[in-house]
């Protein structure tokens, strides 16, 4: 089968396509998936850089990507989920796949193969972090850092679902497209100081990380809630400003993935596709990924 694998650890120039590469194995536990689309995830980076060597267990060829769509093998359920390689699966980016049956579920009816690709990781973290830890309420407020990405442009729209008042951290080019999503403020993250210009905030969720991180206790009040993908905050000062701080681990499974499902079908989440590629492609679909500031996801097309 043809796949998109790495020989060793580097940058895009690494990637390769294989067209003999070896067909998955499965075994207990997990379900082999025709792959008709993937999408590209900052940690499918951290993959090729080899920032997670330590966690993966085997040797290369590595095929890269997690989050895909397409069809059980063996009863063309259209499902989607995640391929990742340090949760048991065998990589998305190839034409089958591995994937353990608890990162699956039944893919929405309403949109294409493409836009379900899109969709596992930053769609789990945005309800991981809306619905199961910050628990957002009708009225409250929320800023959301990092408004235009792939997790929060499905967070600023989940978000609004929930009647809150969203401000998001974007650059000014992206201002109007997370208006459109339905942001009621934008702040030019290089241009302005948004510690500065609101507070009294009930949560802040972070997709930036660093200094970001550090600065937005400044913007909650008392008892809000602060979650963030990029590590675990500092504890005392949560502590010192009386906040919960929670470094969210995202779990692409089935819940989340039914939960999702549910949302998109509604109409009430929309993916958000920057560009598509063909598989052919994948090393110039990570270099857009990397290099054009993209809004949303950068999507494989494979089947
Ligand atoms: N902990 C976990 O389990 C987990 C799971 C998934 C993802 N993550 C991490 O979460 C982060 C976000 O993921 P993603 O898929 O949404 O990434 P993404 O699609 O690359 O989006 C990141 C967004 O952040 C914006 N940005 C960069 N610097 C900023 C700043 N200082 N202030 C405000 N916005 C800024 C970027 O805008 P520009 O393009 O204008 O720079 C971009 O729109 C990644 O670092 C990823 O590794 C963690």
């Amino acid at each position: 089968m043809k796949a998109v694998q790495i020989n060793k650890y580097g940058e895009v120039d690494v990637l390769q396509v294989n067209n003999n590469a070896e067909k998955p194995i499965i075994s207990e536990g997990q379900v082999l998936i025709e792959v008709y689309a993937a999408s590209i995830n900052p940690f499918d980076f951290a993959v090729l850089k080899g920032y997670v060597q330590k966690f993966i267990s085997q040797g290369f060829p590595l095929t890269m990507g997690g989050d895909f769509s397409g069809k059980k093998v063996d009863t063309g359920e259209e499902v989607y989920g995640t391929a990742i390689i340090l949760g048991g699966g065998s990589g998305s980016l190839a034409e089958f796949a591995r994937v353990s049956t608890d990162k699956i579920a039944v893919k929405p009816k309403n949109i294409s193969f493409e836009e379900a690709a899109s969709l596992p990781l930053v769609g789990s973290s945005a309800i991981q972090a809306l619905e199961d830890h910050i628990n957002l309420q009708p009225g409250q407020k929320i800023l959301i850092h990092g408004g235009a990405g792939g997790i929060g442009s499905l967070a600023i729209q989940l978000a609004k679902l929930k009647g809150a008042y969203v401000a998001t951290t974007v650059s000014n080019k992206d201002k109007e497209y997370v208006k459109s999503l339905g942001a009621d403020e934008t702040i030019d993250y290089k241009n302005e100081r948004f510690e500065s210009l609101i507070n009294n905030y009930d949560a802040v969720f972070d997709t930036v990380g660093g200094e970001v991180v550090e600065k937005s206790f400044l913007v909650l009040k008392a008892g809000g809630v602060l979650v963030s993908m990029k590590g675990q905050p500092d504890e005392e000062l949560a502590k010192k400003y009386g906040v919960t701080a929670i470094g969210q681990n995202s779990k692409t499974n089935t819940q989340h993935l039914d939960r999702l499902r549910e949302l998109v079908e509604q109409g009430k989440i929309k993916p958000q596709i920057d560009k598509i590629f063909p598989l052919d492609q994948a090393k110039e679909a990570f270099l857009y990924k990397e290099k054009s500031h993209p809004r949303g996801k950068v999507v494989i097309k494979v089947k």
